[in-house]
């Protein structure tokens, strides 16, 4: 199968020298893309800025802004059997970038922020390919993914509790639970990201067999 997955932050510029960007370190998306590459799938990972090693195999399209990736996935959607979107797109970016580097003064300084465009949530619904969001949340964990597995069209979401210090974000480990659109749930307990992984995408090569 072809996975096309997008893994880390975006960033998002304020001005020359600064950005808003989130702890996404990238290292879930980039297990992913080696787990599916040692399963015998083709890979393309369109990937922010992260200090992990590109995975062997994969063909790697760097992206920075969230209107970056959300480019590079349309382009490439087309040609994929499963998207995996493990990226932590930016919410918000600044409404106005500045050209030059913005000065610092002694008073409180405000910055209006604008939505980004939601890459998921823009997908056709009528689709030949498998989309697979992340949902990292914490609170109400399941709740909320189910809900995003609805609002955002998904066919498989990966909830993943990222209030925990012992896994989840920025973490070499990690424990999700995987919701699929028919009702199907499974739960990858606390393991290093390499074998939630590979567990994942079994699970996801099954579900695309029966789809
Ligand atoms: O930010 P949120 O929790 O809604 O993210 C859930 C899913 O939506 C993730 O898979 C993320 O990659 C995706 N997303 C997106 N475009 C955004 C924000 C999130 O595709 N602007």
């Amino acid at each position: 199968m072809r996975f096309l997955i997008t893994a880390g932050p975006t960033r998002e510029p304020i001005d020359p020298v600064r950005y808003l960007s989130n702890r996404s370190s990238g290292k879930m998306g980039y297990a992913i893309a080696e787990a599916a590459i040692e399963a015998g799938h083709e890979v393309i990972l369109i990937s922010g800025p992260v200090n992990v090693d590109r995975p062997r195999g994969a063909a790697v399209i760097p992206i920075s802004t969230s209107d970056e990736m959300f480019r590079a996935v349309h382009q490439q959607v087309r040609n994929c059997d499963v998207l995996v979107m493990c990226a932590a797109v930016a919410d918000y970016k600044p409404a106005k970038i500045s050209k030059s580097k913005i000065k610092k003064r002694v008073e409180n300084m405000s910055l209006e922020l604008a939505p980004t465009r939601d890459i998921l949530a823009s997908l056709p619904k009528d689709r030949q390919y498998l989309v697979v969001g992340f949902a990292a949340e914490t609170e109400n964990v399941e709740a909320n993914a189910r809900k995003k597995l609805q609002e955002k069209n998904c066919d498989v979401v990966v909830a993943n509790d990222v209030s925990r210090d012992d896994f989840g974000m920025e973490s070499d480990k990690n424990e999700v639970t995987i919701l699929f659109c028919d009702g199907e749930k499974k739960k990858i307990s606390r393991a290093p990201k390499k074998i939630v992984a590979r567990e994942l995408v079994k699970y996801l090569k099954m579900f695309a067999e029966n789809v």
